[in-house]
């Protein structure tokens, strides 16, 4: 696992967005897996001015999202199909219908879940997938538990988490207690990953990340059986 520590925030979505835009001029018909949270959005403004300014080109690039809230309707202003639409799709020439995020108003998580897997080994797998991580070490919705789930699946969130989302609602009781996400191998099958990190109230779980052992108590550290990982965070997520 490499880690780049940077100055700080504006770093951190500099050097995600380099590594996102070289991934694009290498392979334009990128598959990309993308998160949302308030990390990575410094880098999809950057990423967003790129295109615009006719530096990387998305026309050609897959996507699929980490997770979803369930349940939850797509124009439901804090569902992550909204967020992703209006940090990133409508500001880059993407085909919509090669974005690829879990519908959280299924009335069959199950087939939906086992849908996205297909399509995601139907895209030729995920060729860079970003994360953010919580700060109780959860990557995608896959929370600290006695064990972890392999594929896409319909899981609780911990109160730790539905804490830490409460920020986006009026009130904590409007904050889901399900999501849909992917699961633990479905996010270790991508060819490369790198995950954001920043603030202090990160530092526990990126500590835990690079110095800890392997435990699902912490699911971000399963990223370590993985060959080609980046943590790209400032000096507040992690001195060392
Ligand atoms: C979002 C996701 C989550 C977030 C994590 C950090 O799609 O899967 O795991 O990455 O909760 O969120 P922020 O960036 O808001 O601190």
């Amino acid at each position: 696992m490499r880690v780049i520590v940077c100055d700080n925030y504006e770093e951190v979505s500099k050097q995600a967005a380099k590594i996102v835009a070289s991934q694009l001029v290498l392979k334009p018909d990128s598959v990309l897996g993308l998160a949302t949270g308030s990390t990575p959005v410094g880098m999809y403004n950057i990423l967003s001015e790129m295109n615009k300014n006719g530096e990387i080109d998305f026309k050609d690039v897959t996507s699929f999202n980490l997770d979803e809230y369930y349940p939850m309707a797509a124009e439901h202003d804090q569902s992550y199909r909204y967020f992703m639409n209006e940090n990133l799709f409508n500001g880059i020439n993407i085909n919509m219908e090669n974005t690829h995020v879990l519908s959280g108003t299924t009335d069959d998580p199950e087939k939906e879940c086992a849908d996205f897997e297909k399509m995601i080994d139907a895209a030729g797998g995920i060729d860079l997938q970003v994360l953010g991580i919580g700060q109780n070490g959860h990557i995608g919705f896959n929370e600290p538990d006695t064990f972890l789930y392999a594929n896409t699946h319909l899981t609780d969130l911990t109160e730790n988490t539905i804490q830490a989302n409460s920020r986006f609602f009026e009130k904590i009781e409007d904050v889901p207690t399900q999501a849909l996400t992917m699961g633990i191998a479905t996010i270790l099958k991508s060819k490369r990953i790198i995950i954001l990190a920043s603030g202090s109230n990160k530092r526990e779980a990126v500590t835990d990340l690079i110095e800890g052992e392997i435990s699902t108590n912490n699911p971000a550290s399963m990223l370590k059986v993985h060959n080609d990982v980046i943590v790209i965070c400032d000096k507040e997520a992690y001195s060392k």
